[in-house]
């Protein structure tokens, strides 16, 4: 039995009120209202359906690994989970094959490169991490199944277990994504001329689109990444999303590589495992502690949400999150 099924109706309320009163909230409120006017950066356009993003959705969630969730802003609109999707897939991919295996096809090393650079680790052929697409196309080729619809299931079943809510694809996003994808289909044939993933690259790459076309809203990509926090079990429902041994996995590539091009500077000023999105998500995860999720599709450069990295910047800083800060006490915020 799942923890939900445990909670009554009642303290489900008393706990949302509780949230709702709490300093925190008040916190994220201010957060919130300071960068709502930030209006720098640009929506994602290389994939038509992304450019209908309104520029001024922003919402900031946190979830507690108690299983506490504070939002403010536009927390239930829904967006396409993009390369946020990515970490999941690679714990995916782990459970399936084992560590062994799938470092056979994937390694862990950082590009410093953008997202969607076409280049292999020259000694081994392997995608250098799967935080690049590269690597998540080579992680999707790895989801076991006899045929694309069980293949797409197994998919939409974990993200259901990370999020406690049924999940789908948004349509027009995938054949958007398809559409548009050839710059993955040359990742893609790249990895085949050196045998790095099997002869059916098309479904492969097809479940790679509909991956990143999974919807979402900020509420969930928060539990999620709470419940990576959590050591691999969702904190609203009390069920478990991964397998604990693979949480080390998952955080270790998202901690160097997660944030692609600007890995290293994240590291340095926010200093905690996350993961980024052209929709304009992104997620951190504070282990043991909790999980953050910030969306504003408003991007810079490097295709990181501008609003998303102030806000994790700010909240980092003032919460004491980084995880190499052992001088800092933790803030009474959390408390
Ligand atoms: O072009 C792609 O492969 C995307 N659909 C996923 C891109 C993405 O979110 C990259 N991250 N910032």
């Amino acid at each position: 039995m799942n923890k939900q099924d445990d909670r009554n109706d009642l303290e489900i309320l008393v706990s949302e009120m509780k949230a709702i009163k709490s300093p925190l909230r008040r916190y994220l409120n201010e957060l919130y209202a300071k960068y709502k006017t930030l209006d720098e950066g640009k929506v994602a356009d290389y994939i038509p359906e992304l450019a209908k993003a309104k520029p001024d959705w922003f919402s900031i969630c946190v979830v507690k690994t108690n299983g506490q969730v504070f939002e403010v802003g536009d927390s239930r609109q829904d967006f396409t989970i993009q390369s946020m999707s990515k970490p999941f897939m690679y714990g995916l991919a782990l459970e399936q094959h084992g560590r062994e295996f799938v470092s056979t096809k994937v390694g862990v090393e950082p590009t410093g490169e953008a997202f969607n650079s076409i280049i292999l680790d020259e000694a081994s052929n392997r995608p250098f991490n799967p935080m690049v697409n590269a690597g998540a196309i080579a992680t999707a080729a790895l989801i076991r199944g006899e045929d694309p619809p069980t293949r797409l299931n197994r998919v939409l079943d974990m993200f259901e277990r990370y999020t406690g809510r049924k999940a789908s694809v948004d349509i027009a996003v995938f054949a958007s994504e398809k559409q548009t994808g050839n710059r993955n289909r040359a990742i893609g044939y790249l990895m085949l001329n050196f045998g790095m993933v099997p002869p059916n690259l098309d479904e492969s790459l097809d479940l790679y689109f509909q991956q990143c076309s999974l919807l979402v809203n900020c509420r969930d990509m928060a539990v999620m990444a709470a419940t990576l926090a959590n050591n691999g079990i969702n904190p609203t429902t009390g069920q478990r999303a991964v397998e604990a041994q693979y949480i080390p996995d998952i955080l270790s590539v998202m901690y160097t590589s997660g944030m692609y091009n600007y890995a290293g500077q994240w590291a340095y000023s926010v200093g905690i495992p996350a993961k980024s999105g052209v929709s304009g998500g992104i997620i951190g995860v504070v282990p043991g502690k909790l999980g953050i999720a910030v969306f504003s599709p408003l991007l810079d450069s490097q295709g990181n949400s501008v609003r998303g990295i102030k806000v994790c910047e700010q909240l980092s800083r003032e919460l004491g999150l980084h995880i190499f800060n052992l001088s800092n006490q933790q803030s009474e915020l959390l408390d």
